[in-house]
């Protein structure tokens, strides 16, 4: 089994979700749970942005012991200094440095000439390895850039010292074909690319996020990137809990792990929630509220009598205690007379139809048939005894 390292980005794309901004004890509370989670590395933040940033990079990196700690920097000697000052008393210390190699951005945002590109990611990469002994490059907007030019910055990066190469799609613009070719176009033809880890990072503004990820390790990513929950710039990054639960449950198609202990997974992913603010949606993969519920009579009927005719994940596996079957309109007979059971009611055939009946017109004029309900119907039939 191929072991993928998951690189945790919560704490730097997550935050740059609208809206959310966390404070240096919530950053740290966050790290504390991602160690134990088992990330292979956090990124923590980005210490130029702000002295807040920097000082809660510093905490993290002194703290966390477990995880490697990194911080982003731009291409640029203040950004490098500002992470060094940061990370130097981690246990590995790790810089993660970006650059834009698309036309789009080189034209309109940097203005720069690609060659002005190359030569700023060179000596930055250069003045990073003097500090850093791991130092992951970026080609920020990878999916929008020439391949050509993706080829020689990156053979460039590499030889000037770079330990892990990342090909972000930074507005999720690919399909998962896609960006896997370009995982394989790279693999092909840099030459020294067997010398570095190579990263997946993946947006989600078309909702293909995880897709493109797994479609990265497929074509020999070694690292992925994302955040809990998916929060992240604009749709968000690519859910790790989902790329994580996606390997284990699909083992015999991927042939890749990652070393998280998933039974952390819902605990932090309500953390993560609690303190950024972001809600997740119930129907959300994974760690959403219904991703355990089932609702409908048949389904209902199915996971009573073999769990999985309808549930490919189980709940202890992300550490949730157990499913739930949810009393609705579509629920049926037997979902029912185990609800009543579990509430203390042993009812006789007859008596189970009739009080069935008054449930399925309650049900009719009610979205969701809560326990109270459920308590009244079946005392109501007790009592008429
Ligand atoms: O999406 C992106 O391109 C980024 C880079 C800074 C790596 O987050
Ligand atoms: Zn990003």
């Amino acid at each position: 089994m191929r072991k993928i390292d998951v690189f945790d980005t919560t704490l730097r794309d997550g935050e740059q979700s609208a809206g959310v901004n966390l404070n240096t004890v919530e950053k740290l509370e966050i790290a504390k749970q991602l160690e134990r989670l088992g990330v292979d590395i956090m990124e923590a933040g980005f210490p130029a942005a702000s002295k807040g940033d920097l000082e809660a990079v510093k905490l993290i990196a002194q703290t966390v012991k477990n995880s490697s700690v990194t911080g982003l920097a731009r291409s640029n000697k203040k950004d490098i200094d500002a992470a060094w000052e940061a990370l130097k008393y981690s246990a590995e210390p790790r810089l993660h440095i970006f650059l834009a190699t698309s036309p789009i951005h080189m034209t309109y945002k940097l203005k720069m000439t690609p060659d002005e590109v190359i030569d700023a990611a060179v000596s930055s990469v250069k003045y990073a390895r003097q500090y850093f002994p791991q130092v992951q490059w970026s080609a920020e907007d990878a999916c929008r850039s020439d391949l050509n030019f993706l080829v020689k910055i990156v053979s460039e990066v590499i030889d000037a010292g770079a330990t892990v190469i990342n090909l972000p799609d930074t507005v999720g613009y690919r399909s998962p074909q896609e960006y896997g070719k370009l995982f394989k176009y790279l693999r092909s033809y840099v030459k020294n690319i067997d010398k570095v880890k190579l990263s997946a990072h993946c947006h989600d503004d078309l909702g293909m996020a995880t897709a493109n990820t797994l479609a990265a390790i497929e074509n020999g990513a070694t690292q992925v990137e994302g955040t809990i929950n998916g929060i992240g710039e604009r749709a968000g990054n690519a859910s790790l809990e989902e790329v994580a639960v996606a390997l284990h449950i699909r083992k015999d198609y991927y042939e890749a792990e990652t070393h998280l202990k998933l039974d952390e997974i819902k605990r932090t992913s309500n953390l993560v929630s609690k303190l950024s603010g972001m809600i997740v949606p119930a129907n959300k993969a994974v760690v959403g509220a219904n991703a355990f519920a089932h609702e409908s009579g048949i389904h209902q009927d199915g996971v009573l009598k073999e769990k999985s005719t309808y549930e490919i994940i189980t709940p202890e596996l992300i550490g949730v205690k157990s499913n739930s079957l949810v009393l609705g309109k579509h629920s049926g007979r037997h979902a029912f007379k185990n609800k009543a059971l579990e509430l203390g009611f042993q009812l006789a055939d007859e008596e189970l139809n009739e009080v069935f009946k008054l449930f399925k017109d309650l049900s009719d004029k009610k979205k969701e048939i809560t326990e109270e309900d459920l308590l009244e119907l079946l005392t109501d039939k007790q009592t008429e005894k």
